[in-house]
């Protein structure tokens, strides 16, 4: 059969900070997507990775269903009057539209949506990630499906190695979605000029050269183009089919293990390492490190198997306190230079208006002078 995945992903409010959501939160967000969706999805599953509360749903109703999305949409909304009536912190952070407009896109939560006919054997990975950005997927996702020396698939199998369709979003434009596509391998220099700036271009899909069908779905959501302020990092999820002509499980897991530095740690204003994480698990060091969590399903007739914790294994642990290694090492620099993002992303105005203010008191000094 024809399947979607839908999966939709908002921070609406958290415990001491932006730790993690509530018990009741969580319990009001799985009870409306349950009783509301019945008759309209398939199946569901709820996951949380630091304060962000993602909902996966499948259906037969195609992507940007408004039904669906308004489903996910009302959950959160009944989420955020928990949020409310708790005092948790920021209670609908990524609500920032108060009207449902018949898609969530642009409203604040960040989406990731894929249709296709499941194959006889249907693997997929939901990734979702917290206190970093839509491009912290960009350097994985590279690695993935276009760098055989992280997967020596795309040369052992003769439909890997046909190659991958990168669709790319300019998340910096506003006036609409700004896209390109470029082929692997040839185009793999362009894709790299391009992917290297994770702020501003961010992979929305890829799709098989081999038979056309779609891998990866990834969210493009910019908060700050949406709130026109800063409003909380643009948390992203994403969904990758796997095997058969898509890289096998372990080859897109495998990238993680480098927790690369993204923007988005403390104040979505410092850069950290991107820490794989268990599913539900919460942040602490400096609001952070950076996190991602995976959750592997197979599905069948649009009924997901339990989810299983990709990164839920001894080898994991050993990459966790590298990456805690790193977020040490680069929090001991604290504001200098790197550690700190440029003027241009930060989340805070603080800065900005010191350096107004000092602007005044700054003196151009006599040529020929010595001070
Ligand atoms: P199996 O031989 O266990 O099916 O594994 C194939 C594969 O993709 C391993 O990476
Ligand atoms: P979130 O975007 O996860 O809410 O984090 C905001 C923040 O500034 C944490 O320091
Ligand atoms: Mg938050
Ligand atoms: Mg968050």
């Amino acid at each position: 059969m024809k399947v979607t995945l839908t999966a939709i992903k908002a921070d609406v409010g958290s415990i001491g900070g932006h730790i993690c959501p509530s018990e009741r939160l969580l319990a009001v967000v799985e009870e409306t997507v349950a009783q509301r969706g019945d008759g309209l999805i398939i199946d569901h599953e709820l996951n949380y990775t630091g304060d962000d509360v993602a909902v996966l749903m499948t259906h037969d109703r195609g992507v940007d269903d408004e039904s669906v999305h308004r489903l996910a949409w009302d959950a959160f909304l009944a989420g955020t009057e928990v949020a409310k009536d708790q005092g948790l912190y920021g209670a609908g952070q990524d609500i920032l539209k108060d009207a449902f407009s018949g898609n969530t896109r642009g409203l604040g939560p960040a989406v990731a949506e894929m249709e296709f006919e499941e194959r006889p054997n249907e693997p997929f990975l939901m990734f979702t990630a917290d206190k970093t950005e839509p491009g912290a997927y960009n350097l994985p996702l590279y690695l993935s499906f276009a760098d055989p020396m992280y997967n020596a698939g795309l040369i052992l199998s003769p439909t890997g190695g046909k190659g991958y369709r990168f669709t790319i979003m300019d998340v910096d434009c506003i006036e609409g979605d700004r896209v390109v596509e470029l082929l692997t391998p040839e185009d793999i220099y362009d894709l790299a000029a391009l992917l290297r700036d994770n702020g501003r271009f961010v992979v929305e899909s890829i799709h098989s050269r081999h038979d056309g069908e779609i891998a990866v779905s990834s969210c493009t959501t910019r908060l700050r183009n949406i709130a026109g302020k800063y409003v909380g990092k643009d948390d992203p999820i994403m969904l990758v089919r796997t095997q058969k002509s898509f890289p096998a499980t372990g080859e897109i897991l495998a990238p993680f293990e480098i927790c690369h530095h993204v923007s988005g740690f403390m104040r979505g204003s410092h850069i950290g390492p991107l820490m794989p994480v268990k599913a539900r698990s919460s942040v602490s060091f400096f609001d952070g490190p950076p996190v991602v969590s995976c959750l592997a399903f197979s599905v069948r007739n649009g009924v997901l198997t339990e989810p299983v914790d990709a990164f839920d294994h001894p080898y994991w642990d050993w990459v966790r306190r590298k990456a805690s290694q790193k977020a040490h090492d680069v929090r001991e620099q604290g504001f200098s230079g790197p550690a700190m993002l440029g003027i241009h992303d930060l989340e805070y105005v603080g800065i900005s208006h010191r350096l107004d203010a000092l602007d005044e008191r700054f003196t151009m000094r006599a040529e020929g002078s010595d001070g």
